[in-house]
């Protein structure tokens, strides 16, 4: 499928979610939901209160690691503004000398409106576009560091190398990428009974949502690590956020421009 078709399709899945993406973050009311997608909004927030806190440990660390006077960020695909809210808030105590420098990206227009009632008055650039679209030019860039949760899974192999190249092209020289996305664990990866209807069941849910198939990638370990490195990237670290989590889990992944 090519970047058109999967940025359209991703783009209306996020459309339809981005109330509830909200809600997970803000705490505002959404609507009524189908079952299925109580199903799924039902786990959201858990999921996000887990996930964030351990991104913003990993940009804190780099904050800390790499001390200078201005730091830049670039969220890819910040949905609602929730993780750069949280770290400018975070950080911007935490460190008063540094001046954070902040722009969030992303293709679903429901979702930037939201970031931007979100981080009004914050100064954070916000902009609705594709990171692959070539004429982007951001006030921020070079960026320090990029942050992109959950979004390659919504893009084949091709296509996810083809971001992976648009963020390394907007890092300055040793610029890192903080990566946090769903892969098959170590243990389960090769176990197709329970593995099948699970995927089945997640390629329905976002079908079901935009009324069109769709295909959710899901990746191990080393498959991400090669997605990356190939875009250009030196895998620094990589490990599971739970190390509970049977099937699938979330990867952190901290890699460094080449
Ligand atoms: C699952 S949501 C996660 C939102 C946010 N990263 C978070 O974790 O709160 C993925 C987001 O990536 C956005 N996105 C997908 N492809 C993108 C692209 N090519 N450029 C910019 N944003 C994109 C989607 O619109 C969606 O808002």
């Amino acid at each position: 499928m090519s970047m058109e078709e999967e940025v359209t399709k991703c783009g209306k899945i996020h459309d339809v979610l981005a109330e509830h993406w909200n809600w997970a973050y803000y705490d505002t009311p959404h609507g009524e939901c189908s079952w299925l997608l109580a199903e799924y909004v039902e786990r959201l927030k858990e999921d996000v209160e887990r996930r964030v806190p351990v991104m913003l440990k990993e940009l804190e660390e780099l904050v800390e690691e790499y001390p200078s006077d201005s730091f830049s960020i670039l969220d890819v695909g910040c949905g609602v503004g929730g993780f750069l809210h949280g770290a400018l808030n975070l950080l911007s105590k935490k460190h008063k000398e540094v001046e954070f420098k902040t722009t969030g990206i992303d293709i679903s227009r429901e979702m930037i409106d939201y970031a931007k009632t979100n981080l009004q008055d914050t100064g954070i650039e916000l902009v609705c576009d594709s990171i692959t679209n070539q004429r982007l030019k951001f006030k921020n860039e070079p960026f320090d560091a990029a942050i992109l949760m959950v979004t390659l899974s919504f893009y084949n192999d091709e296509n996810s190398k083809e971001i992976l190249r648009a963020i390394h092209n907007k890092l300055k020289d040793g610029g890192f990428l903080l990566i946090l996305d769903f892969a098959w664990t170590y243990i389960w990866s090769g176990f197709k009974l329970f593995s099948k209807p699970l995927q089945s069941l997640t390629d329905t849910f976002f079908s079901h949502l935009i009324g069109e198939s769709f295909h959710f990638m899901n990746r191990t370990e080393d498959e991400l690590k090669e997605l990356i490195t190939e875009a250009g990237f030196d895998v620094k670290r990589a490990y599971l956020s739970e190390k509970k989590s049977k099937m699938k889990g979330m990867l952190v992944i901290r890699a460094q421009k080449k």
